[in-house]
């Protein structure tokens, strides 16, 4: 291996200590605190051989493939969101950065459709915002029931276990929605201070009816969580109307944003619970009572608590700024018409999809059951390698099932609905069935 080793003039320009030796001779104090740094600088050049060299790959230029995200997400992301997030960083503390947190907050009221004050991007991805919480509402030894009909109830379930929560699972097959009857029994079963359920499940391409649930849970005296991560923008969803306590999602899929800015709301209801808690959350990282004041939420000055992700603020500022410009509405019949085109396009080239009730069929996932014969991998590497276009294979209880297709925010159009259509013919054409 390849030595690289500090020599001393560098060690003293690194240092800053050619400019103390300097000053050092009118001045005692700094000349006391030259010939500190002169030892220092000796003591680190006698250990400065470096071992591990700069890695090569560093020492090459970036380079990003073009690719179409037509998979559950990411998605692209526009260049209107691109220029945002290229800006120049301003302090997380500044005046200016809180009034583009403010404008932030009243973005995610008007998508999550809430007045709620204690409404936040969380710094992470919907996981982060999914685990801020869990772990913020339960507490050790609460009884949590979790809707799990693919993945995310699962991911739920874990976190919710983790903390210590006392979880009951509550299971539907991957590909059906949960009923109202069914919900009401399992709360008069469990009687649970939480029901979590996912909006848009986008392992297995449900969409969840989300009327009545919110005021069921309430009549059990039960508080409700929902994850939008991949339906916010995409599927009609109010917060406040339906009586949804606490609601998160993402940034990387409608949004057409990076991931790693999640936004999160809690009701009155929630907040009691959360600012009643017998003990302090587990995270500090996540503790609403810290962030509820770094997002202006809680009247007091703000304090330092995490460096916020500046520039993928920006970001999501201009997305939150798209959607308000296309309005919600509009939006959310764009994807149900791209969708319906879409799935129309799946039947014609003879495949099946893979949610058979149409109405709770959800328009920016699309699942596919693996046409018979073929490994799925085949078919997504082929679209990948010729088209540059992601699609991608099952999560949890849908791998080896289905295929997704995402078409998400500015990826939502019939013009790329056609292309994957295109690519998908091809590769079922060109992939050899390998299962009999
Ligand atoms: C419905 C749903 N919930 C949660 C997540 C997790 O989000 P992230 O990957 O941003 O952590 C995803 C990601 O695909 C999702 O689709």
């Amino acid at each position: 291996m390849s030595r690289v080793v500090l020599r001393r003039p560098l060690l003293a320009h690194l240092t800053g200590c050619s400019f103390l030796a300097q000053v050092e001779r009118s001045s005692a104090p700094l000349a006391r605190l030259g010939s500190r740094c002169r030892s220092f600088s000796r003591s680190m050049y006698a250990n400065a051989e470096l071992t591990i060299p700069p890695p090569p790959a560093l020492l090459q230029p970036l380079v990003v493939p073009k690719k179409l995200l037509l998979g559950p997400g990411p998605s692209n992301i526009s260049t209107r969101v691109q220029e945002a997030g290229g800006k120049q960083i301003i302090g997380h503390m500044h005046v200016e950065m809180f009034e583009i947190m403010d404008t932030i907050k009243a973005g995610i009221q008007y998508a999550f459709q809430t007045t709620n004050n204690m409404t936040l991007a969380i710094s992470g991805s919907g996981h982060a915002a999914m685990e801020a919480a869990l772990v913020n509402v339960v507490e050790p030894g609460d009884v949590v029931l979790i809707g799990i009909h693919g993945v995310w109830g699962e991911r739920a379930a874990d976190i919710a276990e983790r903390i210590g929560g006392d979880v009951r699972r509550f299971v539907k097959p991957p590909g059906e929605m949960f009923t109202l009857q069914e919900i009401e029994q399992a709360l008069v079963q469990h009687k649970p201070i939480l029901f979590f359920i996912t909006h848009g499940e986008s392992s297995s391409g449900v969409v969840q009816e989300m009327d009545g649930i919110g005021p069921l849970c309430h009549k059990h005296n039960c508080l409700l969580l929902v994850d939008s991560v991949a339906s916010l923008g995409g599927v009609p969803l109010y917060m406040d109307k339906q009586d949804i306590d606490i609601l998160y999602s993402g940034s990387q899929k409608v949004l057409n944003c990076p991931p790693g800015t999640a936004p999160l709301s809690f009701n009155d209801k929630a907040c009691q619970k959360i600012f009643n808690r017998r003990k302090k959350p587990t995270s500090l990282y996540l503790d609403m009572s810290w962030l509820s004041n770094i997002w202006g939420c809680d009247g007091s000055p703000r304090k330092y608590h995490h460096t916020t992700p500046i520039t993928g603020l920006f970001a999501l500022r201009e997305a939150l700024a798209i959607l308000a410009e296309q309005g919600l509405e509009e939006y959310w019949k764009l994807h149900q018409e791209n969708a319906e085109y879409l799935h129309k396009g799946i039947e014609d080239l003879g495949l099946k999809l893979f949610v058979k009730d149409k109405a709770i069929r959800l328009p920016t996932v699309t699942t596919i059951a693996v046409p018979e014969g073929y490994e799925w991998k085949d078919i997504t590497d082929f679209i990948m390698n010729k088209y540059q276009i992601e699609i991608t294979g099952g999560l949890g209880p849908t791998i080896g099932k289905v295929l997704r297709i995402g078409l998400m925010g500015i990826n939502c159009t019939k013009a790329n609905a056609d292309l994957v259509l295109r690519a998908l013919k091809d590769a079922l054409a060109q992939c050899k069935k390998s299962k009999h």
